[in-house]
């Protein structure tokens, strides 16, 4: 479980007046992705037309480009605006695998001041059932602190 205070702070240091949403991205993806070894694929999804997600920044290997809204665990997020923990990537109906090697995975919905979805935050883990709720909300208030401000 990486230090999710120190990184909450380190986040907010180098965001510091930054307003530009894929340098905001960039950032986070980066920081979030060397800061747990359970996390295999780190990156944001963006909602570049309604009922679509284009792939944003990320960190680790390939990822699909485009994802509906009516698809995939990164659909599900955007569609209900709920967080998806997915203990069993296997066992989720309509699961994109873009790397076979994914096992759990938690997507969030970004939302910026006005309360509008721009996309989701998408974290892949190699390991079985390796996100928590704990995880949830700590990466819930840094979505918040950074796109919502
Ligand atoms: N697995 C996601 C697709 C994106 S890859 O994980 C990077 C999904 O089912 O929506």
């Amino acid at each position: 479980m990486p230090d999710y205070a120190t990184l909450s702070k380190t986040i907010a240091a180098l965001t510091e007046g930054e307003t530009d949403t894929v340098a905001l991205m960039a950032t986070v993806a980066c920081e979030l992705h060397h800061s747990d070894d359970r996390f295999d694929w780190t990156g944001f999804y963006r909602v570049t037309e309604p009922g679509l997600l284009k792939i944003g920044p990320y960190q680790g290997g390939h990822g699909c480009l485009v994802i509906p809204f009516d698809r995939g665990v990164c659909g599900a997020a955007a569609r209900t605006g709920e967080i998806q923990l997915v203990p069993d990537v296997d066992a989720f109906p309509g699961h994109i695998a873009c790397s076979s090697s994914t096992r759990s995975e938690i997507v969030l919905p970004v939302r910026n001041a006005s309360g509008d979805l721009i996309g989701v935050l998408d974290i892949d883990s190699d390991r079985p059932a390796a996100f928590t709720n704990e995880d949830a909300r700590a990466l819930e208030a840094i979505l918040t602190a950074v796109f919502a401000r």
